[in-house]
């Protein structure tokens, strides 16, 4: 079977990576893709945003999934248009989409269905949710509405720093859903449905922050691990039952089942699990530890999921753990410049550690930095502290004066390790 992959990042060149590995497969396209996802795919321009050329191309190829990486053509609707057009797409429709595409969607599912999640108000006027904020004080969260790449949450600290990020969020006429702050360590745990079954992936944890500490500006990811061994099984088993199950039969019972990967961003509070948000794709970089330690065939699996015939499907993990470092590039998640070589990454034996392209190209022969986020570098090993030693080995192997990548990931968990030692 041929397949369509569209993306172009670290999370589009592990599912390339793992997509490959399938003995169904025929031939992989990806659209834009990257330089490392050269190496596994063909690389084709289609302009995703265009859906007819993108059921064009697939007609021409005769192509048998199409595999959407990112969220902005799914909250586009490219999958509903392609599936009305005959071909199996993994990713949700627009409608189930809206579970990333729109907080306060999300919010009033979890309200009818008793899913367990932060109290919260949605307000599209200014002056109210002014008033809203003044009476319940700080800390408090405020959410710009809509898709905002991972930015327009402020976790304000000072009724004051609510306020600016009030102005900042409805200047515009916006709109904004105001959070209680819950506490907890942070988890992401990944589902799979096809709008009936589920199959639990795993879970990671992920470094938002720029610099190393947990310190500096927000960030898309600057590294992430697999498993996360705060999610215990019992952790796990309330995150199925408390908010996964009821979401997929809630949205399944109003009319717009979810096929694909749910993406839970939970935090592990006193009381167990809460939702913070859903995302309606595979993270990035959490993607690159999930397929580093896959050891089952995905392409089977995202075809079940397409299909409609997940119940019975399983997926069978490795026991390492995985650990992935993001170098980035100078300046990220500000401004920063492209074009800058990078030197070593083909000395890099995937036994050692695997590393997925994320903002990369080819300048002739040459390997040149494209995007913020560069290189995802991959450990694999018995456990956190040495799946990092791993993954920055590799770091240490490739010379790139362009780029920068923090030094500590995986931090919690290895004084965690190191204690039980
Ligand atoms: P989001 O884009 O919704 O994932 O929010 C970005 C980050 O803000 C999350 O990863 C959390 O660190 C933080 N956050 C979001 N909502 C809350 C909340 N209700 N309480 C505490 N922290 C939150
Ligand atoms: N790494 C966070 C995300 O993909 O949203």
């Amino acid at each position: 079977m041929d397949v369509l992959l569209i993306g172009g990042g670290g999370r589009e060149h592990a599912l390339a990576w793992a997509i490959a590995k399938s003995p169904m497969l025929g031939k992989l396209f990806c659209a834009p893709g990257n330089a490392g996802i050269a190496a596994v795919a063909e690389c084709v321009t289609v302009d995703v945003s265009d859906h007819a050329s993108v059921e064009n191309f697939c007609k021409m190829m005769s192509i048998g999934l199409v595999v959407v990486g990112p969220e902005a053509p799914l909250v586009a609707g490219l999958a509903d248009d392609l599936r009305a057009a005959g071909i199996p797409v993994f990713g949700p429709s627009r409608e189930a989409a809206q579970l990333e595409g729109s907080k306060a969607f999300t919010k009033s599912l979890c309200d009818r269905h008793n899913i367990p999640t932060a109290r919260y108000r949605h307000f599209n006027d200014i002056s109210d949710a002014r008033a809203w904020v003044e009476q319940e004080g700080a800390p408090i969260v405020i959410k710009a509405d809509g898709l905002a790449a991972g930015k327009g949450v402020t976790v304000a600290t000072t009724v004051g720093e609510a306020l600016t990020a009030l102005d900042d969020c409805m200047a515009g006429g916006g709109e904004v859903v105001i959070e209680e702050c819950l506490v907890g360590e942070e988890a992401s745990f990944f589902v799979l449905s096809d709008g009936t079954s589920i199959l639990p992936l795993a879970t990671a944890q992920d470094h938002k922050r720029a610099f190393d500490g947990d310190e500096g500006p927000n960030t898309g990811g600057m590294g992430a691990y697999s498993p996360a061994p705060v999610m215990t099984p019992d952790l796990v088993n309330k995150a199925i039952q408390r908010i996964v199950e009821p979401t997929v039969k809630g949205m399944a019972a109003e009319g717009m089942p979810f096929a694909g990967v749910l993406y839970a961003g939970l935090i592990l509070s006193d009381e167990g699990p809460k939702l913070i948000e859903y995302n309606i794709r595979f993270g990035d970089p959490e993607c690159q530890v999930l397929m580093a330690r896959l050891d089952s065939d995905l392409l089977e699996i995202l075809l079940a999921v397409a299909k409609g015939e997940l119940d019975g499907v399983t997926a069978n993990w490795r026991d390492d753990t995985a650990l992935t470092v993001v170098m980035a590039a100078n300046g990220y998640p500000g401004s920063y410049e492209k074009g800058s070589k990078i030197e070593g990454v083909e000395a890099i034996d995937e036994d050692e550690a695997i590393v997925f392209h994320a903002g990369t190209a080819r300048n002739g022969e040459d390997l040149v930095a494209t995007g913020g986020r560069v290189l995802c570098v991959t450990g694999l090993g018995k456990d956190v502290t040495e799946a990092a030693a791993k993954a920055y080995a590799g770091v240490g192997k490739i010379h790139w004066p362009g780029g920068f990548n923090r030094t500590d990931i995986g931090w919690r968990e290895i004084e965690r390790e190191k204690s039980k030692r």
